[in-house]
C-alpha cells in the first residue's frame, strides 16, 4: 500500500534514528536509510566505514542488502537522512536501479525536513539495467 505523508515522515524518523549506529569515525558524516518494501516491511541501514577507506559501505546499500538478503526485492520508498540532506552516491543509485526505477527516494536533513523526492529513474537517467545483459544476436 502506498504510504501517506505521516507514514513517510515516520520512515524519515527511522532513517534519522539509525544514524546513531553509523560507524563513521573518518568522515564523521552519519547517514541513515530506511527502505519500505512493497510487502510493508522496513529495513534500515547506516554507513559503515573502514580504516582501509575503500571498504566502507553507504547506508543505502546496507538497507538494500539487508532487505534482499531477507528475500525482499520490491521496494516502494527509501528515506535517506544526513545532517545536510545530501544526495545518494552513484554506486547506491546503481544498486537501487537493479531492483526498480520506480522506487521513490526521499532525501531529508537531520531535522526531518524533506529537501528532495525523486524516483531512481530521475536520479539515474539511462541506467544500466539487468535487461542490458540480455544481448540478442
Ligand atoms: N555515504 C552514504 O552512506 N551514502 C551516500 O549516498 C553518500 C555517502 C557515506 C559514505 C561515507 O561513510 C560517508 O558518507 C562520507 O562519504
Amino acid at each position: 500500500m502506498p504510504l501517506g505523508s505521516e507514514e513517510i515522515q515516520a520512515l524519515i524518523e527511522k532513517a534519522n534514528a539509525v544514524r546513531r549506529n553509523a560507524y563513521a569515525p573518518y568522515s564523521k558524516y552519519r547517514v541513515g536509510a530506511a527502505l519500505y518494501t512493497k510487502s510493508g516491511r522496513v529495513y534500515t541501514g547506516a554507513n559503515i566505514e573502514n580504516a582501509a577507506y575503500t571498504n566502507g559501505v553507504c547506508a543505502e546499500r546496507v538497507a538494500v542488502f539487508k532487505a534482499v538478503s531477507e528475500g525482499e526485492r520490491d521496494f516502494d520508498i527509501l528515506a535517506l537522512v544526513t545532517d545536510n540532506g545530501g544526495s545518494p552516491c552513484g554506486a547506491c543509485r546503481q544498486v537501487l536501479a537493479e531492483f526498480g526505477l520506480d522506487t521513490l527516494v526521499v532525501i531529508a536533513d537531520g531535522s526531518g525536513h524533506v529537501l528532495k523526492s525523486l524516483t531512481v529513474a530521475e536520479l539515474l537517467p539511462a541506467a544500466f539495467q539487468p535487461s542490458d545483459l540480455k544481448v540478442e544476436k
